[in-house]
């Protein structure tokens, strides 16, 4: 291991801390993303959804960028939504999951995975994670399974493939269908396979925090053309419009608008040209911390598992308090003062929330979880998933600056950091029993 600390007062204590300046802006735009959206503004035509069937399937743009992204995953269709909140509630929708039936999703995760199920009035029920990955625990997902269960959302969380070939094999014997949620993983592989590419059908997000962006945005991708006709449904009103007649006004089934504009679409089909190399970006990155973070019992860092690669949306790492001997809101702390941006990730399992512990998502009176046709028993109790538990309560350390435009200059801070917060463990704790003590 190559050493950088400089044995150097911690910043925590009153010393001078590693870095002053802050890690570079992300998103990065550049002179493409630029160019392409003057196009559109100049073009006078910023939708470009409209009547005719054509118009129905979205503006020049987003149809490009639909069969661009479907392209890159070797898959027949690609639906643009402006959000992968909105294309996962058409996903839910699609896949006819609604009242009474039940969508098993991992609980460590953004809200939007859980409350696309509520948005369809179908009961999210949560399994617990893996420890390593942080995605859906095969085994826990099979455990959840009821005569009610519908579709399971495996999450490809933080960059890093679910457990895909268990999870599809479970779902087949059990006629679940599939959603992929990969808004964290474009580009990931498990097995030589793209995320996305597995399960029924799969949703990315174009949020500007993700690998690629759109500033909002989200595009759900699949083989299936009823799975694919019925999320357009739901994106544009519950209409369908027939080539050649004009549009008639008919909702076939309760529709929203969540469709993409043009401008979102010519930053996307640039950013997707992009992929591949922000996230070897990543990648690298990554790889120059993994050679040379201090290896300390108590920390673990992010690796890919057999046969995946991981594109480190976000840089997971794992902290036990015991092994290390202070507290992580401590240690989050002494890096911080250093100028380094960690945080401890999401605060609680989504079945903590207030609508979930209450069950309020409609008025007043419990809605969906009251439904009469909803016949089961869902639990939200508190021990309900323990690992994703734990990792919210004690031992998630996340940052979110392994990305680019940051160097590995960068990432020296980082690694500086890190050591000169380990070396200083004891002092760390000496100070804290003195200010307990007096
Ligand atoms: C795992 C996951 N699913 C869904 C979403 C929702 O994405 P959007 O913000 O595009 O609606 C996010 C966004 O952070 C996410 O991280």
């Amino acid at each position: 291991m190559k050493t950088l600390a400089t044995a150097s007062k911690l910043a925590l204590l009153g010393g001078t801390p590693v870095r002053n300046t802050p890690f570079p802006p992300y998103p990065n735009i550049g002179d493409e993303e630029k160019k392409a959206v003057m196009e559109v503004l100049d073009s006078g035509h910023i939708s470009s959804f409209s009547a005719s069937r054509q118009g129905f399937l979205g503006g020049e743009r987003v149809q490009a960028f639909e069969s661009a992204f479907a392209a890159y995953h070797s898959m027949a269709y690609g639906v643009a939504f402006n959000s992968a909140t909105s294309g996962l509630h058409a996903a839910i929708a699609a896949c006819g999951a609604g009242p009474g039936d039940e969508v098993i999703v991992p609980p460590y995760t953004f809200t939007a995975t859980a409350t696309a199920v509520l948005h369809h009035n179908a009961i999210p029920v949560f399994a617990d994670i893996d420890p390593v990955t942080f995605c859906l625990d095969p085994r826990s997902f099979e455990a959840a399974i009821t005569p009610r269960t519908k579709a399971v959302i495996p999450v490809h969380l933080l960059g890093h493939p679910a457990e895909m070939d268990q999870i599809m094999a479970i779902a087949r014997r059990h006629k679940l269908k599939v959603i992929e949620d990969c808004a964290q993983a474009p580009g990931a592989t498990y097995k030589g396979r793209l995320v996305g590419t597995m399960g029924d059908c799969a949703v990315f997000s174009f949020q500007e925090s993700k690998n690629m962006m759109t500033g909002e945005g989200g595009m759900l991708i699949s083989n299936d053309p009823e799975l694919v006709e019925q999320s357009r449904m739901v994106r544009n009103h519950g209409e369908t419009v027939i080539a050649g007649e004009a549009r008639k006004y008919l909702a076939q089934t309760i529709g929203w608008n969540y469709r993409m504009t043009e401008i979102e679409a010519a930053i996307g089909l640039v950013q997707l040209r992009k992929l591949n190399g922000l996230n070897a970006h990543r990648q690298e990155l990554a790889r120059y911390l993994l050679d040379r973070l201090p290896t300390v019992p108590g920390l673990r860092y992010p690796a890919a598992q057999d046969q995946c690669t991981h594109v480190y949306n976000v840089f997971g790492m794992t902290y036990d308090e015991r092994q290390i001997g202070i507290s992580r809101q401590r240690f989050i702390q002494a890096l911080m003062a250093e100028g380094i941006p960690v945080g401890s990730g999401y605060p609680r399992p989504l079945y903590h929330n207030p609508l979930f512990q209450e069950r309020m998502a409609y008025g007043k009176q419990g809605c969906p979880f009251t439904c009469h046709l909803y016949q089961g028993t869902v639990s939200y109790a508190k021990g309900l998933c323990p690992v994703a538990e734990d990792l919210c309560a004690q031992s998630a350390l996340w940052t979110f600056v392994v990305r680019p435009p940051a160097t590995t200059a960068d990432m020296d801070d980082i690694i500086h950091a890190f050591e000169k917060v380990i070396e200083a463990i004891p002092e760390i704790k000496e100070q804290d029993h003195a200010t307990i003590v007096s």
